[in-house]
């Protein structure tokens, strides 16, 4: 049977760490990329994943390297490569360095891997993805970008926090862009079935929302750098259910155009993943309010856009 295929681009926290985590569920083989300059670097940081294998009992061929050669074929490719937030920085402050950067990764890798799926982690999230689409050529559904798999993981750990009960247990949904403007969906969020508004009073729910809208910056300013364990279990996921063809429902910014009215571009919404990427991007009702925060995330998402496209020329 043939193995999957798994380039993970960037070999800094964020990629190292998906890398950890896709060979230690064995999801296929993997090639980790980096550029030229740090290739002894990336393939020390293999070297020594690959002898977790024997401790932790997972069998991975794992590539480090620079040449995209390596890629070829790959069946998902996982964009981490950009600079990363520093404190007192928004993660549109990264929009000028990392446009350049995703637009020339993306070219490399789709060249390699025609048929491949992206999956986009590099920030200005969802300028990002939008990047990746272009550069790559690819069909709406085989780009897709991790955000919403992260936020709501952040959303289900504080209010499991709050209840003091398992993670495994919440149920969450989220709506909008990667930045502090997303949407956290308390009427579609629940705890073992149970609306999370029966158990948990307004004035702490509100405040839950707030620290999962500023999950990102509160970690920078507590390590000087991104986050990259969660983000990196949320790519890994949704990559596993990719190569599985699971057709598991996650909140990702996917290609929108008629669904909620977006014209066009990638946002975060619930979406179905399997085989062919995004299998269906999933439209939901929404109430006056809710819809209000979507238009203004998604107005923002359109201006992080329109920068990207500028800086790139
Ligand atoms: C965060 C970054 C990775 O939200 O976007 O932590």
């Amino acid at each position: 049977m043939k193995r999957a295929k798994i380039t993970v681009i960037g070999a800094g926290n964020v990629g190292s760490s998906c890398a950890v985590w896709a060979a230690q569920q064995e999801l296929g083989d993997i090639v980790l990329v980096d550029l030229p300059d740090m290739a002894d670097k990336t393939k020390g940081k293999v070297l020594d994943l690959v002898q977790c294998g024997p401790v932790d009992r997972f069998d991975a061929r794992i590539v480090g390297t620079a040449d995209y050669a390596d890629t070829a074929d790959s069946d998902v490719v996982i964009i981490t490569a950009g600079l990363p937030r520093k404190p007192g920085m928004s993660r549109d402050d990264l929009v000028q360095t990392n446009v350049k950067i995703v637009a020339s990764v993306t070219e490399q890798a789709a060249k390699a891997s025609p048929n491949a799926i992206l999956i986009v982690v590099s920030n200005p999230l969802d300028a990002m993805v939008y990047t990746a689409w272009k550069k790559s050529g690819f069909p709406t559904h085989r780009v897709v970008g991790q955000a919403g798999c992260l936020d709501i993981a952040r959303f289900r750990a504080f209010i499991a926090m709050e209840l003091n009960c398992s993670v495994e247990d919440i149920s969450a949904l989220l709506l909008g862009g990667h930045g502090d403007d997303m949407v956290p969906l308390t009427r579609y969020t629940s705890v073992a079935g149970i609306p999370v508004t029966q158990l948990i009073p307004q004035d702490k729910l509100d405040a839950i929302i707030k620290r999962t809208k500023m999950g990102g910056g509160e970690i920078v300013k507590l390590m000087g750098t991104s986050a990259y364990y969660a983000p990196a279990a949320g790519s890994v996921k949704m990559a596993e259910a990719i190569i599985k063809d699971k057709r598991r429902i996650f909140p990702c910014a996917a290609y929108c155009d008629k669904e909620f009215g977006v014209g066009g571009y990638f946002v975060g919404t619930p979406c179905m993943l399997g085989k062919n990427g995004v299998e269906k991007v999933i439209e939901i009702e929404l109430s006056a309010d809710e819809r209000k925060m979507l238009d203004s995330s998604v107005s923002h998402v359109k201006e992080l856009v329109a920068l990207a496209e500028k800086f790139l020329g």
